[in-house]
């Protein structure tokens, strides 16, 4: 599959060039819009710049859904909640509908939650099996960790293997917290897959996935619709 690479100055400028593509790909949509979003360190920039006027008054918020890509399962208000970061820096400024914003359970067990949280995603996609050509998402965010992980798929986790559930939970050994994420099929059912990448820290890793070196999860990530990586120059060096 191929993918798309747009490298730009810095991560405000990556901030930038993806709030605009959101808000086009929102408007251009005819119906509703359906995203993944990520949490990390640039996305958090993305969403204060989208809370700001000049996205936050043209952006169609009424139909527009948002779920999570992965989250920390740690209640909302923890500092490691992807759910409380977006909350505190997006939705909390903007007209978003609550009903249209559907965090990941966080409380109780977490293979539970991670079928729970499936099921809403089988009910608003209308079906219980994901069909070609009728992607679950438009826009799924990721990121891409040092490790190789992107949503949180870690490396050695037996979530790298899960080919039927949408949404399963993971164990990382090398990073706190049990998490809950979409799997590779759930995210290879997308429209665009848009990671971003910045800083000099994912050079190296950036490189590997690029490269297709398969130790590296983010390697396998797929999409029935394209792949577009908006890295900064540092991570591009
Ligand atoms: C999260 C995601 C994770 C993230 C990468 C990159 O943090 O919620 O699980 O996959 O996207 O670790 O994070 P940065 O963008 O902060 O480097």
């Amino acid at each position: 599959m191929s993918a798309k690479e747009i490298v730009l100055a810095d991560s405000g400028a990556v901030a930038r060039y993806v709030a605009d593509f959101l808000l086009a790909e929102a408007q251009r949509a005819p119906g509703t819009f359906r995203i993944a979003l990520s949490g990390g360190s640039t996305p958090k920039r993305l969403y204060a710049l989208m809370a700001e006027p000049a996205y936050a008054a043209r952006f169609p918020w009424a139909r527009t859904e948002f779920f999570f890509g992965d989250d920390r399962f740690v209640p909302a208000d923890s500092p490691d909640s992807n759910r409380g970061m977006v909350e505190k820096t997006l939705f909390s400024h903007v007209d978003v509908p609550a009903a249209n914003i559907y965090p990941m359970p966080d409380q109780g067990d977490p293979d539970a939650g991670a079928r729970a949280y499936e099921a809403v995603l089988k009910e608003r996609y209308g079906a219980a099996v994901l069909q070609k050509g009728r992607p679950l998402f438009d826009i799924v965010m990721l990121g891409l960790g040092e490790n190789g992980h992107t949503a949180s798929l870690f490396p050695r986790q037996p979530v790298l293997q899960e080919k039927t559930r949408w949404v399963a939970p993971c164990v990382p050994d090398d990073a706190p917290h049990t998490r809950l994420t979409l799997t590779y099929p759930a995210i290879a059912s997308s429209r665009i897959v848009l990671f971003l990448v910045t800083g000099s820290a994912k050079a190296a890793v950036y490189a590997r996935v690029r490269k297709g070196d398969p130790a590296e999860p983010a390697s396998h990530i797929t999409s029935d619709g394209q792949i577009e990586w908006i890295v900064d120059r540092d991570a591009a060096a």
